[in-house]
């Protein structure tokens, strides 16, 4: 079937020269794993994370003076706590209650007495004793029944009523946060992007292949390990860790800022020409679905079916159940008396032509059932709609001359490659943006190309955009 391929192309002849490999830019150092090292990232793994390295990386090359920073995506904080580490003031939003819980916990651990988190751990070892007769506190959703053994269970159960009896809270926190980090290693399932993978143990009829996690940790031993080693750490650090650093650089550490909630809401809300930088990584179009791949940590914070359920319909649209956000969206503006932005954002959407070759390319695959879900069409067409408004936002947001720094990748679906970089750069510039780079992490073999239609043969770009604010 012949496709047509025009408008990207035409994007590509115009903003090609601007798209660079950055040899500095490895994926350890783009994703988590160059966190290894970082204490917190040792406690807790939110593999969607970015590293603090990157974040440093990024800042001492476009904004080397420290100002106000915002990440609309903000995750488990990797960019607030690497800035302020830099002495910036920071502000973050985040509507998935995991990495806000994982953020909130990391600040507790900052300010604990170390000795007496210590005593408590020897407390909870000496004392601790299992009840056979409790009133269950883990309330599952369809999705994560099973998904510990019934021993497991009654732990977790158990240790949650323990915790309550800490009357530190922030060790308790810790404790609680030591048991949600353990969730995954002590249960039936691993993480698997679309959804919780079942280990064959956990006896559910379905999957054709028997899949194996390996060792599963009993409850007992996990969380000991994992309340040791956040003991451990704190106490010790590794030269890397938050007291050194404040130690050596004598900088004070601003309190960072964490708004709870959707940025497609809050962000219309933040005040106009504030921030110098934004530094961020929005969800991927490549149909993550956060709410599944985090099922246990969201029960374990009391979530039931309906409030997840509505969780995956706020977030920004990456899978293939969101649905258009058009009228939320309008409500939102006109609830704030910015119908004329709303209006100005719409206009910039509908007039985008390389976003209409790519949703009418895909609605053709559909018809012909050559994409691998009805509904992958929907999904893109939301994501650059939402994209819009959040980059509409983030020129109002910034500063005359502010820096966003934006990583994402492209996608491909049904052979058809999106270039999600370059389609996103195009809406910037339109709302008044100057595109300085396209930085790329270096690729396999071949490079990156323009052939947009090609069938699997071009590497998908993985990006850094750099976008500066022109008034
Ligand atoms: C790629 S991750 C960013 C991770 C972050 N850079 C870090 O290092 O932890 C994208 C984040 O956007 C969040 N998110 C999705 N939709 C959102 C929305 N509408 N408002 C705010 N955050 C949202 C997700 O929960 C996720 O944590």
């Amino acid at each position: 079937m012949k496709l047509n391929t025009d408008k990207r192309e035409d994007l590509y002849n115009k903003y090609g020269k601007f798209i660079e490999v950055d040899t500095k830019l490895d994926r350890a150092l783009v994703s988590f794993q160059a966190n290894k090292k970082e204490i917190f990232y040792r406690w807790f793994k939110y593999k969607e994370g970015f590293s603090k390295r990157l974040v440093k990386y990024f800042l001492n090359k476009y904004h080397p003076n420290p100002g106000n920073i915002l990440d609309p995506f903000a995750g488990v904080g990797s960019t607030l706590f690497a800035a302020r580490e830099l002495g910036w003031d920071v502000t973050g939003i985040e509507i998935l209650p995991v990495g806000i819980y994982a953020f909130i916990s990391r600040l507790a651990s900052e300010s604990i007495n170390i000795e007496d988190f210590s005593y408590e751990i020897s407390k909870f070892k000496s004392e601790f004793k299992l009840n056979n007769n409790i009133n269950g506190k883990i309330k599952h959703i369809s999705i994560t029944e099973g998904a510990f053994s019934e021993e497991t269970e009654l732990y977790i159960e158990n240790f949650l009523i323990y915790c309550d009896t800490i009357s530190d809270e922030k060790i308790k926190q810790i404790f609680k946060f030591s048991a949600f980090s353990i969730l995954e290693e002590i249960s039936y399932t691993r993480k698997d992007g679309q959804y919780l993978r079942w280990d064959y143990r956990a006896n559910k009829s379905w999957g054709k292949t028997k899949f194996n996690k390996g060792r599963i940790l009993p409850f007992y031993e996990a969380i000991t390990k994992k309340l040791e080693q956040i003991c451990q750490d704190l106490k010790y650090g590794n030269g890397n860790d938050l007291f050194s650093i404040v130690n050596e650089n004598n900088i004070s550490l601003k309190y960072p800022k964490l708004l709870q909630g959707s940025s497609l809401e809050l962000m219309p809300q933040l005040e106009s020409d504030h921030f110098d930088l934004i530094m961020t990584s929005p969800p991927y179009c490549n149909r993550y679905d956060y709410t599944r791949t985090y099922a246990l940590e969201l029960i374990f914070l009391g979530y039931d079916d309906e409030q997840v359920k509505n969780l995956r319909q706020e977030m920004l649209s990456c899978t293939v159940e969101n649905r258009e956000k058009f009228e939320i969206l309008k409500g939102i503006y006109e609830k704030s008396n910015k119908i004329i932005d709303f209006e100005k954002i719409i206009k910039m959407y509908k007039s985008h032509e390389a976003m209409f070759e790519v949703n009418s390319v895909l609605d053709s695959l559909n018809a012909k059932k050559l994409l691998n879900n009805l509904n992958i069409p929907r999904m893109v067409k939301n994501y650059f709609l939402e994209m819009a408004f959040i980059i509409f936002e983030m020129y109002r947001v910034l500063k005359n001359n502010g820096f966003v720094i934006m990583v994402n990748d492209n996608v491909r679906y049904g052979g058809q490659e999106i270039p999600v970089d370059l389609i996103l750069s195009d809406f910037a510039v339109d709302f008044g943006f100057i595109l300085e780079k396209i930085w790329t992490l270096p690729v396999g073999k071949g490079n990156s190309s323009q052939q947009m239609g090609s069938h699997g043969r071009t590497e998908l770009r993985k990006c850094v955009y750099v976008w500066r604010k022109s008034n």
